[in-house]
């Protein structure tokens, strides 16, 4: 009764859906995967998924309308976080039933510190850190039908018409469900209820490109980890559970593309309609490389990292040839690979003193950063260590990195909006870095070629956890392995304090580079001779901040309180003390409200690259005498 159906029995059991819509809580699998390395204590571990499970169970039973719950064993070096979903059409009898068998189907993960199992009825996932947010993940995928609708034209048109306004409805519907009937189509698209409206549309927007290749075929279905959508010909819900989308889709909030699709089908038909569709369709996946689909089975997060092999990474890399170079980190270089199947990587070459030494943590360190998944944090997809040479394999980020267009030869092309949200959006990956991930990660070396920028200049944080490769005693001599002059917190550059105010200060002199386009350790910059966190200071106490703003950007384009708050804020980073400076997440909570900072910042010390510390005269002109002298004696030249 467990087993993995075949298609023919999926068919079956449609059909058996079909005729007795209630009373089923359909339980065929869709997709399943489990990660492929282990709790640290695996008793523990047990038993918190144990007490999750219960919570889930105890939440779902609670009342009769509970289609949805999370629960997570929280505290302690195992922690648990689960989440389950039922569609929302479901009884609650059907509803505790699925969830039964999904946590039956999941048990299957043994000791895998994550599982996920998604069945047409209802959606189980945990984690050994928190994932509530997570919208569209890599192995999102969608599965059609091998049977064809009659007529084929008019289905497939009813059946885009309706997913279409499902993905465009369903975000603005509180719980995010909804069910639905046009033309003979039957449809539902769903979002877990704790993504954000525009999570929830992003996630559908993925699922509707997955499902859109679908059509003539009778069904289909797409899954991912934030949202699942479903079409068929026939009903698998009760009548009485459809509601009307219309009101959803006039808002003038319906995308684009189904403007121009609803416009040609009032004025021409169905025939030129497919040809407009399936023209836009193509363009759409050339746009976005839809290389995702069929591209894995389960999701490369529940698999853990890939152990690629050397020669296969070496091939993809054109043997590591200069042509494919991105650039040079603290920890190596870093060149553009092309995998087998097409899909472009990023490899990083490790260069790290004592290889033998870092090789015995090695593996355990990448599954911890693999496991890491944040939209702002750059995806770690696995290693070699076979090789002469340890790699590492980074998702690929065509937008390359913050510095180049802030300062190198496409300067000036983002705008005020683009530059705020790249500062709230690496304030929150940093936040998940220290908060949120079960062990706080600490970056140690935050500056703007360290932030890559994806396809939408949306902001992702590169090298994160590799400091911890490093040994204990070395990571805070030299610049060259963690810290970049100009961006280091002077405790970290002088007494190799370390904390997660460290990144802090960096992410402080970042913010001011994005407002000002200028860099952080260069003096040799029109208006003033002076380092830039010098300059913003000075400015500060002047009250004339906003003489530092870029002046590339259009003025109309930005409020001058909300630049000055950002830039009082950046200040709050950078204070000399360090328990002054805000966390990562309060930073978030400062960018986005509205009114004025309550806090005011206190006078930086300013570091830069000819070792000269200049230290608050009223903290303590003595300590900074003697920094200074530490501070020569651990800096290698300057640059
Ligand atoms: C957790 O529950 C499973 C299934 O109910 C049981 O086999 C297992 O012994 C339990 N483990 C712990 C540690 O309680
Ligand atoms: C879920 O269960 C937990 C513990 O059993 C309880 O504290 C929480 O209030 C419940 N939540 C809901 C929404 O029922
Ligand atoms: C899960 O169950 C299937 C058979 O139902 C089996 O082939 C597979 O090896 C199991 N996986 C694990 C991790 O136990
Ligand atoms: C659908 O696919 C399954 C297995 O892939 C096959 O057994 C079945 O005959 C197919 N049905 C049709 C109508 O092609
Ligand atoms: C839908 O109909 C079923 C019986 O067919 C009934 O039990 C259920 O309460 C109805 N649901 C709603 C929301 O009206």
């Amino acid at each position: 009764m467990q087993r993995r159906p075949s298609a023919a029995v999926l068919l079956l059991l449609f059909v058996a859906v079909w005729s007795t819509v209630t009373g089923d809580p359909q339980v065929n699998v869709l997709n399943i995967g489990c990660s492929q390395y282990k709790a640290p204590s695996p008793s523990t571990f047990f038993a918190n998924l144990n007490a999750t499970f219960a919570d889930l169970r105890a939440n779902i039973s609670a009342s009769a309308s509970a289609r949805f719950a999370t629960a997570q064993q929280s505290s302690g070096s195992n922690p648990v976080y689960a989440l389950f979903q039922c569609r929302d059409y479901l009884s609650a009898a059907d509803c505790s039933s699925c969830l039964a068998t999904a946590e039956f189907r999941i048990r299957n993960c043994s000791a895998a510190n994550g599982g996920r199992v998604i069945l047409d009825g209802c959606f189980l996932r945990y984690e050994s850190s928190p994932f509530f947010d997570q919208t569209t993940l890599p192995g999102n995928q969608g599965l059609c039908g091998n049977r064809t609708a009659t007529p084929a034209g008019a289905f497939s048109a009813s059946a885009e018409e309706l997913l279409l306004d499902l993905s465009t409805a369903v975000p603005q519907i509180e719980n995010y469900f909804a069910a639905a009937e046009q033309g003979g189509v039957y449809g539902v698209a769903q979002c877990v209820r704790t993504v954000s409206e525009s999570g929830c549309a992003d996630c559908l927007q993925v699922a509707y490109g997955n499902l859109k290749g679908c059509p003539p075929d009778a069904e289909g279905r797409a899954v991912d980890a934030g949202c699942f959508m479903r079409y068929s010909d026939k009903a698998f819900f009760p009548a009485n559970q459809t509601v009307d989308l219309a009101p959803y889709l006039k808002s003038g909030s319906s995308s684009k593309k189904g403007a121009i699709i609803g416009g040609v089908v009032g004025g021409v038909g169905f025939l030129l309609l497919l040809a407009i569709a399936g023209f836009l369709w193509i363009r759409w996946s050339r746009k976005h490389g839809k290389t995702e689909r069929g591209d894995i089975l389960g999701a490369t997060e529940l698999r853990g990292p890939m152990d690629y092999r050397y020669a296969d990474l070496k091939a993809a890399t054109k043997e590591f040839s200069e042509e494919n170079k991105l650039g040079e980190g603290g920890f190596g270089e870093v060149y553009k690979g092309v995998l087998k199947n097409g899909k472009a990587v990023a490899v990083k070459k490790l260069t790290i003193a004592n290889a033998r030494r870092v090789r015995t943590d090695f593996q355990s360190e990448v599954k911890l950063i693999s496991n890491v998944h944040h939209r702002n944090l750059v995806r770690l997809l696995g290693c070699s260590t076979k090789g002469p040479e340890l790699l590492l394999v980074y998702e690929y980020m065509a937008n390359s990195s913050l510095d180049k267009v802030l300062f190198g030869d496409r300067r000036g092309i983002l705008n005020w909006k683009q530059r705020f949200d790249v500062i709230v959006g690496i304030a929150r990956g940093l936040a998940y870095l220290h908060q949120e991930f079960h062990v706080c990660i600490i970056h140690r070396d935050i500056k703007s070629s360290n932030i890559l920028l994806d396809d939408n200049f949306q902001p992702k944080i590169a090298d994160f956890g590799l400091a911890r490769l490093l040994p204990g005693d070395q990571s805070h001599l030299s610049t060259k392995f963690a810290g970049t002059l100009g961006y280091t917190a002077p405790e970290y550059a002088i007494h190799g304090q370390l904390s997660e105010k460290v990144d802090t200060y960096s992410y402080g002199v970042v913010v001011l580079e994005i407002v000002s386009g200028r860099k952080s350790n260069d003096v040799n910059l029109e208006p003033v001779t002076q380092y830039l966190l010098e300059w913003a200071w000075k400015l500060y106490e002047d009250d004339m901040l906003l003489e530092l703003v870029d002046s590339s950007l259009d003025p109309n384009e930005y409020s001058p309180e909300e630049v000055k708050r950002v830039l009082e804020i950046a200040l709050l980073c950078t204070q000399s003390t360090v328990v002054a400076r805000p966390t990562m997440s309060e930073v978030v909570v400062m960018l986005l409200s509205k009114g004025g900072l309550v806090l005011q910042p206190t006078r930086p010390v300013f570091i830069d690259a000819t070792s000269r510390v200049r230290g608050d005269a009223s903290t303590s002109s003595k300590s900074s005498s003697a920094s200074n002298a530490a501070y020569s004696n651990t800096q290698p030249s300057a640059r």
